[in-house]
């Protein structure tokens, strides 16, 4: 049997909101594996059983190389371009910073930022809650967790931008990367010399296989730590606000109950997952008849394993009173996502605070939102009124 051949581009660039999750949707039900044309090419896996296994199949699926544009990076993030053993290592020494715990202490802190930036849009009545709210909230909590002062938001978004959503030509990415990089190689310096309360100056005394910590793995991290936390929980808040600025029903639902909150954000993780992660292949497998050699990527788009019929009835709809599922919205496996407790608690106090100022809202009439693919799909504006 001959492996289809699918000219999918994850980096299609920006189209009108809504297009990214039913196109991917109809390629798993065409083909339940199959090979890119884009770029050097590569496989894609659209089964939910699939991806899981894959994700949980470290020796085979690596994760040394986990962007599918570049199969060979000169440099590792840290942990999520580790394979265990080593990865295990860090997960044990990073994972008392982000357990439910660790997560419920920064609430009160969470829920001040999110309070302040809502009053200030409420009596504007109308915003673009990508720009206005969705990229402002994460990245103020980000600046909370490796203890930098509050007033490097502006700065920092500047820099977030530029890496994350440069122009096809690439202009100014390289410029924000060495910003970035000199910005936390300064913080390490300071926090190796006068630590603090925070993760940064914590793992500065890490001990990995023995021996201290080096200042490029604490730089790795630093990396990681913002490119995994950030753009994330901007574009996941994107697609909720897209779906309930158009469903009167689930808005009411939630503003009416925010008991409900916690559940309603699991399914909406579930239908607009974004992350398109890669893996690298260690050895050569055959997969519903696609021969698939040692050193291919392999990218694994959990949002075709979440939305397939395979594993969740009428899975590509929102239902808010489904019994809870086995979402792959934040990754199964070594590498399941170490902030999802903290992801979570943010999208849930922004979810209760906006609804409990601004219940009612809608797109702006004429407006269109756009959305953008990448390795992590999001919005790029959503303009809403109320
Ligand atoms: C809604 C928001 C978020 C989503 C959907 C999400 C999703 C994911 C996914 C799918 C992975 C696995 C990637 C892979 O297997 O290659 C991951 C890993 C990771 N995430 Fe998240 N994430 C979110 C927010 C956050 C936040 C707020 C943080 C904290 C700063 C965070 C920190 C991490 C880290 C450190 C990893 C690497 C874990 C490892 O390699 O062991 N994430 N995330």
């Amino acid at each position: 049997m001959n492996a289809p051949h699918v000219p999918f581009d994850p980096f299609a660039g920006q189209g009108p909101a809504g297009r990214t999750h039913p196109h991917l949707d109809e390629l798993r039900e065409q083909h339940p594996a199959f090979r890119s044309t884009v770029g050097h090419g590569f496989w894609v896996l659209t089964r939910y059983d699939d991806i899981l296994a894959a994700l949980q199949d470290p020796e085979t699926f690596s994760s040394r190389a986990i962007a599918v544009i570049d199969p060979n990076p000169g440099y590792q993030w840290i942990p999520v371009m580790l394979d265990p053993p080593l990865h295990t290592t860090w997960r044990r020494l990073l994972r008392p910073f982000f357990t439910p715990t660790a997560a419920a202490v920064l609430r009160d802190r969470i829920t001040r930022h999110c309070v302040a930036l809502i009053d200030d849009l409420t009596p504007r009545n109308e915003c673009d809650f990508v720009a206005d709210f969705a990229r402002l909230y994460p990245t103020t909590m980000f600046l909370e967790l490796i203890g930098l002062p509050a007033e490097r938001l502006l700065e920092f978004l500047a820099w977030e931008y530029a890496i994350l959503h440069p122009p096809p030509s690439g202009a100014g990415r390289g410029e924000a990367m060495a910003a970035l990089t000199a910005c936390f190689t300064e913080l390490i310096e300071d926090r190796r010399a006068r630590p603090q309360e925070d993760l940064i100056s914590a793992a500065t005394s890490f001990a990995v296989d023995g021996r201290p910590v080096t200042d490029d793995e604490l730089l790795q991290l630093c990396i990681l730590l913002f490119l995994a936390g950030l753009d994330t929980v901007t574009a996941q808040l994107s697609y909720v606000f897209w779906h309930l600025a158009r469903h009167d029903a689930d808005r009411a639902r939630i503003t009416g109950d925010p008991d409900d909150i916690p559940d309603a954000i699991e399914e909406l993780l579930r239908v607009y997952s974004i992350v398109l992660p890669a893996r690298k292949l260690t050895r050569d497998v055959v997969l519903h008849g696609c021969p698939m050699k040692a050193g291919d990527m392999v990218m694994l788009p959990l949002a075709m394993a979440t939305r397939d019929p395979r594993a969740v009835p009428a899975a590509s709809a929102v239902e808010l009173d489904r019994p809870p599922t086995r979402h792959l919205a934040f990754g199964a496996g070594p590498h399941r996502c170490l902030g999802a407790h903290l992801a979570r608690l943010e999208l849930q106090i922004a979810l209760r605070e906006w609804h409990a100022r601004i219940p009612d809202y809608r797109i702006t009439p004429g407006a269109q939102p756009r959305e953008h693919a990448s390795l992590v799909l999001g919005l790029d504006t959503l303009p809403l009124s109320w």
